[in-house]
């Protein structure tokens, strides 16, 4: 997980870069600045002054914000209305900056910010995010440029929207909302210490995405796990010795806690899965293993939990669950040991897993290893199938125990081995009809 904080002045294009970088980098991109808007559009319709702190206040009881990310778009849903481009009128920005300098306002938005950068990979922009919201963030930016510079901007931005003013309006505005928001009590709009200053007064939009694209590289490349560094070269490598063939592989979610269940064949199964998952993963292994040279040096350099008892070893279920909450995927396999030739439907299953998931509250990716004879190769082939997220709700747990964690248990081994139906797979069949 990555969270890129972006602060700075109105205009100082913080959006732009931010927009940018996030598609770019396939992580969400947040602006917050939005939910401001909409809580000064909300005092502004209902002909309350924004700056009138106990009238708002008061009014925050009567205030939804449901905020959402439809194909990585940020929607803001006031009482149930999107209410657009209403929120960007010059109006609107001065009754957004009012409001922000009220502490119950910012208390309101608090949460709504920091839940979405605790499930994913975010961007966010706004004023104090590296301060404040997440002062643990990866990377801070704190993005600036002079008021002229900044209001020819902001000017042509509203002039391309069709909202008509004068440059000097926008110039005299953008002064007073500097002054509002970097002299406020709370939460002012200042750099945070640790964050990068980059002022842009200077530069194009592209060159501005650019400098702060060389930041976020530099710091992906200093903190590159030895996992994925060693993932590059070597997945394709036993992807192709192995002779795996991964399927639907974009059923695994990139991002937030995960724990993935598959059947156990063999030694190997580690790996087939990691060299096919396209994420980092976590995985779950038996203490013996980490006594089988090689092997062990392979699984702990790949991060995996050692557990005892074949699967209710209590400290290892807690760290499993505390890295699933912390957004790391964890993979596991429920039958606890390997039953290779055997059906794995006839197989008894460990509490293990379910308990994992009660604790964890996640959703469950079921895999389904399967190997085939192959003529001319030392391997066998195999196929790794990915099925679809079981959704955490749909386990109906009330209050964990055995008797939960064995249908629950069920559940999960049902899901994966539904999944050996191979006739379903496209590509399967075409190739196994080539042979
Ligand atoms: O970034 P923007 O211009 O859309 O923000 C509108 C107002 O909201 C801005 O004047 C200050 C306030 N704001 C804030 O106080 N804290 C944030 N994190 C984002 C915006």
């Amino acid at each position: 997980m990555i969270r890129i904080a972006i602060d700075g002045p109105g205009g100082a294009g913080k959006s732009s870069v931010a927009r940018a970088l996030a598609l770019e980098l396939g992580i969400l991109y947040m602006d917050t600045g939005a939910l401001y808007r909409n809580i000064g559009l909300y005092m502004l319709d209902n002909g309350i002054n924004p700056k009138d702190k106990e009238a708002v206040t008061e009014a925050l009881s009567g205030i939804s914000l449901e905020l959402k990310f439809e194909n990585g778009r940020q929607i803001i849903l006031l009482n149930g209305e999107n209410r657009g481009d209403d929120i960007r009128t010059p109006a609107a920005s001065m009754a957004a900056s009012d409001v922000s300098a009220i502490p119950s306002v910012r208390e309101f938005l608090l949460e709504i910010q920091r839940s979405t950068a605790k499930k994913n990979s975010v961007i966010m922009d706004g004023r104090d995010i590296g301060t404040v919201i997440l002062p643990d963030a990866e990377i801070k930016i704190f993005l600036t440029a002079s008021a002229e510079a900044r209001a020819r901007r902001r000017f042509e931005e509203l002039a391309a929207k069709g909202i008509s003013t004068t440059y000097e309006t926008v110039y005299s505005e953008m002064v007073e909302r500097d002054k509002n928001d970097s002299t406020r009590d709370i939460a002012p709009c200042v750099k945070a210490e640790d964050a990068i200053l980059v002022d842009n007064s200077e530069l194009s939009a592209e060159q501005t995405t650019k400098k702060i694209r060389d930041i976020v590289k530099k710091y992906q490349k200093k903190h590159t796990t030895t996992y994925m560094k060693l993932y590059k070269p070597l997945a394709p490598f036993f992807r192709f010795v192995m002779r795996l063939r991964p399927h639907n592989v974009e059923n695994v979610k990139r991002e937030g806690g995960l724990i993935i269940c598959s059947n156990h064949i063999s030694a190997l199964d580690v790996l087939s899965i990691a060299a096919t998952s396209p994420r980092q993963l976590t995985f779950i292994a038996k203490k013996e293993l980490f006594s089988i040279p090689v092997l062990s040096s392979i699984i702990k350099m790949l991060g995996a939990v050692k557990i005892d008892r074949g699967g209710n070893d209590v400290g290892a279920i807690r760290t499993s669950v505390s890295a699933v909450q912390s957004g790391k995927a964890v993979a596991i396999f429920p039958q606890g040991h390997r039953y290779p030739g055997v059906k794995p439907e006839t197989t008894p299953i460990k509490n293990g897993a379910a308990m994992m998931v009660y604790h964890a509250k996640c959703d469950v990716l079921p895999v389904y290893i399967q190997t085939k004879k192959a003529r001319f190769m030392p391997f066998r082939k195999i196929d790794v199938i990915y099925g679809k997220p079981i959704p955490y709700e749909s386990f109906g747990f009330t209050s964990g125990g055995r008797q939960e964690y064995e249908r629950v248990g069920k559940m999960i081994f049902d899901a994966i081995t539904e999944l050996s139906d191979t006739s379903s797979l496209p590509d399967y069949v075409e190739r196994e009809n080539k042979r």
